[in-house]
């Protein structure tokens, strides 16, 4: 009961790894408002979560729409009166190469990846002011710190994670807020099976990416999940803007 009458807010928390972090959150005792666009998932693992007797409410938000942010928030206040804990985790992987990606899509990534960071910031941050504490951890990628081929905007928009989370975590701390960043390998979530589904040879990719990876496998959405909670939690009292890698040792690995 580590999170006991904390307020969590959790975006892109309908599936994958947000799902973890919602589920985990809970079964720590926070209240959790799950903000995702996609309202068939969002409300499936809310009742799942509900029917483990955890406190929880779906709120149909599209990160892209600064009101539809603007409006989760005040939802959230409304219903718990406070926000303690801000997990900025929705994203889509759009790849393209620099030369082949089209300025929509470049854009749609920005928008979805990063800006959508700042709006959640932008309205959470005034009401944790108030409250003089608060932990925001932003779900980055191991593709702002190394090469992936064809990810262009998907990388500049983590790479921005990374910057934002910095700048933020400076201006924050004299209010006692924290910013921190996570940086998953691969993991196995709704969000990569749809990139082999659409891979010319999805076995030879598995196969490559398994590889990549030192510890030999794909990660888990609830070993991302470990290290946000662990990051959004009291443990972590003297951590703020690092970027905490969960990749299996890919980003460190030489030959
Ligand atoms: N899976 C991986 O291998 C991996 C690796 C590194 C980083 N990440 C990052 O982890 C996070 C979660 O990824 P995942 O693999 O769980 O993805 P996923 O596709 O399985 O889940 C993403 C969730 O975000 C929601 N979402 C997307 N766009 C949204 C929008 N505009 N408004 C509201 N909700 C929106 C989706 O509906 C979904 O519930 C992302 O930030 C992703 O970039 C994932």
């Amino acid at each position: 009961m580590e999170f006991k009458d904390r307020v969590a807010i959790v975006t892109g928390g309908a599936m994958g790894i947000g799902r973890a972090c919602a589920v985990k959150f809970a079964q720590a005792g926070a209240r959790v408002a799950i903000a995702d666009f996609d309202s068939e998932a969002g409300e499936k693992t809310a009742a799942e979560i509900r029917e483990s007797g955890g406190d929880v409410i779906f709120h149909k938000t599209d990160v892209r729409s600064f009101a539809e942010v603007e409006a989760c928030t005040e939802a959230v206040i409304q219903k718990w009166g406070r926000i303690d804990i801000l997990v900025n985790n929705a994203a889509r992987a759009i790849g393209g190469v620099v030369d082949e990606i089209d300025e929509d899509s470049w854009n749609e990534v920005i928008s979805n990846n990063l800006t959508s960071v700042w709006r959640f910031m932008r309205c959470v941050v005034p009401h944790m002011r108030r409250a003089g504490k608060g932990s925001i951890v932003n779900m980055s990628s191991v593709q702002s710190l190394k090469g992936f081929h064809g990810w262009a905007a998907y990388a500049a928009a983590k790479g921005g994670i990374n910057a934002l989370t910095q700048q933020t975590a400076l201006e924050l701390a004299p209010a006692g807020i924290r910013v921190n960043a996570v940086a998953p390998g691969t993991i196995m979530t709704p969000l990569n099976e749809k990139v082999f589904r659409e891979a010319a040879d999805p076995d030879d990719l598995i196969r490559r990416w398994n590889e990549a990876h030192p510890l030999g496998r794909f990660g888990e959405a609830d070993e991302v999940a470990e290290a946000v909670l662990f990051l959004a939690s009291d443990r972590a009292s003297f951590i703020t803007g690092d970027i905490v890698r969960v990749d299996g040792g890919l980003v460190v690995k030489g030959d």
